[in-house]
């Protein structure tokens, strides 16, 4: 059986649905590069702003969970900022990468402060290197928000929608909004993103979170000269909390294109999100974690997937598990329903079992009749 991974979402072809998430992965052209070599489908760079002076970085700046009996990391939590590497540098990457790899997809992350000018001026410069598309970060939850960037915007509907009406008044090629998830209800700003005029939503963002307490110094990690902010969590810990996110806005906003993100780090994991609505999914802290390569192992297990349960494209599964959910209600009516049946089986089975036991007995009594 044929099996194809490849996807057309809005207007762009990615071989494969394994994107390299906002983050460490895309930090510039050269590693860009490299995992196109290695067959990721796509690449969302990380998120760059017009000036990289104010973007201050510390170390550390990451810190790990680990599973009880093991070294396993579940957990990741980060207080990076957006890129500090110079705008100029950005744009040369951008446009020799769109030289070298010409078919793959290449998405730009872009943040700014919530002026029209200035998101204007951005999207007007990137767009000019020929990337594919746009991801408008709204959702960095730490440092951004002290400059009302990133979770200021993204956790307040009116601002969401004004700044994708600057977007599109300007943008040619389609852009995504991605998502904070710290929020009660996702459908709200993520409607407000397809309100302004958003092509396809990118959830989830990290989930802010306090990782942890250094028991040797009781001070909380990650430490900077002895203290702390809270940071964004991410890795396999999140995917339950992504995945519900995805579903509530895939069964709100049906054939909305949606990037699923959180915790993906094996072939099944994204098939999972795909079941929910996704048509692409991407991965941050996994390629982080294990490494670029792992994009040999995701496709093998994500086509193993479908042969197993004979899906040719992926289009034959987005979404399929959706009609699945329902109200807690009618989880109680159905459990009630299916109760009932069995009972009326059961009872059913016991009458044709008197009969076919009477149906006996008689026979017996009979042939008792015939012999005596
Ligand atoms: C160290 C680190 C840096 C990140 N930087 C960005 C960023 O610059 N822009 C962005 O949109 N998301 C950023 N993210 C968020 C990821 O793209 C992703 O949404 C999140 O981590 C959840 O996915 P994951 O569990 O696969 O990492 C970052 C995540 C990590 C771990």
């Amino acid at each position: 059986m044929a099996i194809d991974l490849s996807v057309t979402v809005n207007g762009m072809r990615f071989d494969n649905p394994f994107v390299l998430g906002s983050g460490p992965p895309g930090t510039n052209g050269k590693v860009i590069a490299r995992s196109y070599d290695l067959g990721w489908g796509g690449m969302v760079c990380k998120t760059m702003s017009l000036d990289a002076s104010k973007v201050v970085n510390t170390a550390p700046r990451y810190a790990k969970l680990r599973a009880r009996t093991s070294e396993e990391v579940i957990g990741f939590e980060n207080i990076e900022l957006i890129s500090d590497r110079p705008f100029e540098h950005w744009i040369d990457d951008l446009k020799q990468l769109k030289k070298n790899y010409p078919h793959k997809i290449l998405i730009a992350s872009i943040m700014e402060e919530c002026r029209k000018e200035a998101w204007q001026e951005i999207t007007r410069a990137v767009q000019a290197t020929g990337v594919d598309g746009f991801e408008l970060n709204l959702s960095c939850p730490h440092g951004m928000p002290e400059r009302k960037m990133g979770m200021a915007v993204g956790e307040n509907p009116d601002l969401i929608e004004e700044v994708l009406g600057w977007v599109k008044e300007v943008s040619t090629i389609p852009v995504w909004a991605k998502m904070t998830p710290n929020v009660g209800n996702p459908v709200v700003p993520a409607g407000a993103a397809l309100k302004g005029g958003a092509d396809g939503i990118a959830m989830i963002n990290t989930i802010l979170s306090v990782i942890g307490i250094d028991m040797k110094t009781l001070r909380p990690m990650p430490t900077v000269e002895g203290y702390s902010v809270p940071g964004g969590y991410s890795g396999q810990a999140v995917r339950p909390i992504a995945l519900r996110q995805v579903m509530e806005v895939a069964r709100h906003f049906p054939g909305t294109e949606i990037s699923g993100i959180g915790g993906i780090e094996t072939g099944l994991d994204a098939a999972q999100f795909m079941l929910l609505g996704a048509s692409t999914v991407q991965v941050c802290t996994g390629a982080m974690l294990r490494g670029y390569e792992i994009i040999t192992e995701l496709k093998a297990e994500l086509e193993k997937f479908m042969v197993d349960h004979k899906f040719a494209n992926l289009r034959e599964f987005i979404g399929k598990s959706l009609p699945y959910f329902t109200t807690h209600h009618d989880l109680g009516d159905r459990q009630k329903d299916a109760r009932e049946a069995k009972e009326q089986a059961r009872a059913k089975g016991a009458r044709a079992m008197d009969a076919e036991t009477w149906k006996g007995e008689i026979a017996v009594e009979t042939s008792a009749l015939v012999t005596n």
